[in-house]
């Protein structure tokens, strides 16, 4: 049967600062989506991670979806109301527009969706990130699918052997392009290794076209035209049979690699894969956080989830996040600890070099 995987979030306010999630927001999101399982929406699961609010969802509307948009939209504001109440820390703080116009693509929340037919069996790994921006997903997306000395069935499956198809956007020009891999993998590895601008938006398997992975690829500073927090994106990879191994969608994040975000969005830092209970960026408000919530789909519903990156294997990868976290820190507000002047440009450093303008003087 064919029906769509939604995932939106939004960041409705902090419990303590920006560190994590009360339970109240979890709980006014699902019971919300309960009145409305079975009727517009199949099955849903509300997770978090750091102060980002997850509505997992599965319907047959379709992607893009105005009504299952703006059943998302409206649980967000909801949730803002309480989250007033509570003074939670930057209640509504991804609510970027006053009323909802169709679609909350550009109006704050993050939004990752597939339609797929569903598979014999579809197991689906749901990621979720915090303190990052939507280019995280850049490397992992290139071990997982062009790279074979990270997914072994690129080599030995014959399924996966013609390879995949990268879909990358323009976050700044709003263009696409369609990049075939592996005959291509070195025009992709030029533009992605700019995560700030280039995003991969979708993977496709170039046997058959059918969908492998999407991501959200929102940036809020460009939507607000100023600095409104990082966009702490999402993504959902379908796994096995012709699509990487679980474990080879997963084992990108053994190597905790460099990421834009952390304290005020400004700094690089390792991406730590944690299980659900410590997604809680607390230390210099990070390091950043990736959860994955794995799924089987049995007729849209969503068997699980499980905490793909609770398991020990990922002990290692999280204590060299923490030995590269006491690296990059000790580099105070230097370079490459702190953003690029280029990637800075939403922040407060404009106003600096405005302010101390007039007081430079020629050499
Ligand atoms: C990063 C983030 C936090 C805040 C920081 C300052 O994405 O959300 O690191 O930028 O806590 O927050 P304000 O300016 O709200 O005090
Ligand atoms: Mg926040
Ligand atoms: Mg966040």
């Amino acid at each position: 049967m064919k029906f769509t995987l939604s995932v939106i979030k939004a960041d409705i306010g902090g419990y303590p600062g920006h560190s994590g999630m009360h339970p109240a927001l979890m709980e006014i999101a699902s019971k919300e989506l309960e009145k409305v399982k079975g009727k517009l929406i199949m099955d849903y699961r509300v997770l978090h991670c750091g102060d980002d609010l997850e509505l997992i969802m599965t319907h047959t509307k379709g992607v893009d979806s105005k009504e299952i948009h703006k059943l998302a939209w409206d649980i967000f504001v909801k949730g803002t109301e309480t989250s007033k109440k509570l003074k939670l820390y930057g209640a509504g703080q991804d609510l970027l527009k006053d009323t909802f116009s169709g679609n909350v693509r550009g109006m704050g929340p993050g939004v990752a969706e597939m339609e797929i037919e569903e598979r014999k069996s579809e197991p689906v790994m749901v990621f979720m990130a915090d303190k990052t921006e939507p280019g995280a997903w850049n490397y992992a997306l290139y071990k997982m699918f062009a790279d074979p000395f990270s997914t072994a069935g690129l080599v030995i499956d014959p399924s996966m052997h013609t390879g995949f198809t990268f879909e990358v956007h323009d976050l700044f020009e709003h263009k696409k392009v369609l990049l075939k891999c592996p005959d291509e993998i070195y025009d992709l590895l030029a533009i992605i290794g700019q995560p700030a601008r280039y995003v991969v938006k979708a993977v496709y398997r170039n046997s058959d076209n059918e969908i492998a992975a999407s991501t959200s690829t929102q940036r809020l500073s460009l939507i607000a035209g100023k600095y409104v927090g990082k966009d702490d994106p999402v993504m959902m990879v379908r796994a096995q049979s012709g699509f990487p191994a679980v474990g080879e969608v997963l084992e990108p994040f053994s190597f905790p690699y460099l990421v834009a975000g952390w304290m005020r969005g400004s700094h690089h830092g390792p991406f730590m894969p944690v299980g659900f209970a410590q997604a809680t960026p607390t230390r210099f408000d990070g390091p950043p956080r990736v959860i994955c919530a794995g799924f089987q789909l049995a007729d849209g519903m969503l068997e699980g989830p499980t905490d793909m990156f609770k398991d020990v294997s990922f002990d290692r990868a999280r204590s060299k996040a923490n030995e590269i976290a006491d690296y990059m820190r000790r580099h105070g507000p230097f370079e490459p600890h702190r953003l690029s002047a280029a990637e800075m440009e939403y922040t407060t450093l404009p106003g600096v070099l405005e302010k101390l303008g007039p007081r430079f003087k020629k050499i």
